[in-house]
């Protein structure tokens, strides 16, 4: 897809960092917006300012892990517009206490972070592709995964787990496509640390999915260590940049770093090579990532 130009985009998770950074870049390139969320205010907020610019704009308050939600979000966008070309399966959580041993994790976490990271894809794409093809016209379809969703190791299994799962749904999206010669694309955006309230994502759990015991804390370790990560981490107006760049060129991978490429291939070529693999510590690498941002 390479004319923006008074085509629509659905974004979910627009109400703050990249799916909001993604409406600005979209509306700069002169789409019309679909805007989705949980959070109601702040999408509100967000629509009208964009509205009193004079950027065409319709919002819903929508949680991705329920497909009726979803479907009512494509209603509406066809309803309104009369076509989308470009869908945004952005809306993620990562839940706290991250760095755990996996059979530690309560069930509430594997359940939400599921519904919402992988669920509110496949919602997306049962929604919204049918129509799309029914369209007929040249379309775009933008996953949010993450570097988690390519590499492996101990730290952050139930979110990596979910980020692998919207990484294996969104290459079958691609194959099924070119199989049946879909003017549809696929780019699978792979972040690694953007500045964004990922790590307040516990303000958005449903009160069903709160572990008896209560949601588990990140160590004081841990928490200093996020804290420091911030300032490195790449603003998510960069990261809509790059994805305007993969849509355009019909890029599927669209890594936003190279800092973990090491990690990922030595999974890979462990896997071909029939040996143990030596997984990196997550965290140490995310530091890295954040360490070289700053120095250059
Ligand atoms: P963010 O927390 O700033 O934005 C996420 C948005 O999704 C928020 O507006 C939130 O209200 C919304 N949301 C949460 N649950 C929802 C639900 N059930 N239904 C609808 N909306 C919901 O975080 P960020 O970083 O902008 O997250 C966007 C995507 O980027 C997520 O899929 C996340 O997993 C992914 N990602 C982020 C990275 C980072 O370092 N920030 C790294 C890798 C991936």
């Amino acid at each position: 897809m390479k004319d923006f130009r008074g085509k629509v985009a659905v974004i979910t998770g627009a109400a703050s960092g990249i799916g909001l950074a993604l409406a600005e870049r979209l509306a700069q390139e002169g789409m019309t917006l679909v805007l989705a969320d949980i959070e109601e205010p702040r999408l509100r907020g967000v629509a009208d300012a964009f509205s009193a610019r004079g950027v065409p704009v319709a919002a819903l308050k929508v949680d991705v892990s329920d497909a009726d939600q979803v479907e009512a979000l494509a209603a509406l966008a066809y309803d309104r517009f009369g076509a989308v070309h470009l869908l945004c399966n952005n809306a993620g959580i990562v839940p706290a206490g991250r760095f755990r041993p996996v059979w530690e994790f309560p069930l509430e976490d594997w359940k939400w972070a599921f519904d919402v990271n992988m669920m509110g894809v496949v919602h997306g794409l049962r929604s919204f592709v049918p129509r799309m093809l029914a369209g007929g016209e040249a379309g775009h379809v933008v996953n949010t995964a993450s570097i988690a969703g390519l590499l492996s190791g101990a730290g952050t299994p139930v979110y990596g787990a979910a980020k692998h799962a919207v990484v294996r749904i969104s290459e079958a999206l691609y194959a099924s496509l070119e199989e049946r010669g879909a003017p549809i694309g696929v780019t699978i955006l792979c972040p690694g640390l953007v500045q964004t309230r990922i790590y307040d994502s516990e303000r958005n759990r449903p009160e069903a999915l709160v572990p008896d015991g209560g949601v588990a804390a990140e160590t004081p370790d841990m928490h200093a260590a996020i804290i420091k990560l911030g300032p490195g981490a790449l603003p998510p107006a960069v990261v809509a940049d790059m994805v305007v760049d993969a849509v355009a060129a019909g890029q599927l991978y669209c890594l936003t770093t190279d800092a973990f490429d090491a990690a990922i291939r030595e999974r890979n070529d462990a896997v071909i090579e029939r040996r143990n693999p030596r997984f990196a510590n997550l965290l140490a690498l995310t530091q890295d990532e954040s360490g070289k941002r700053l120095k250059s």
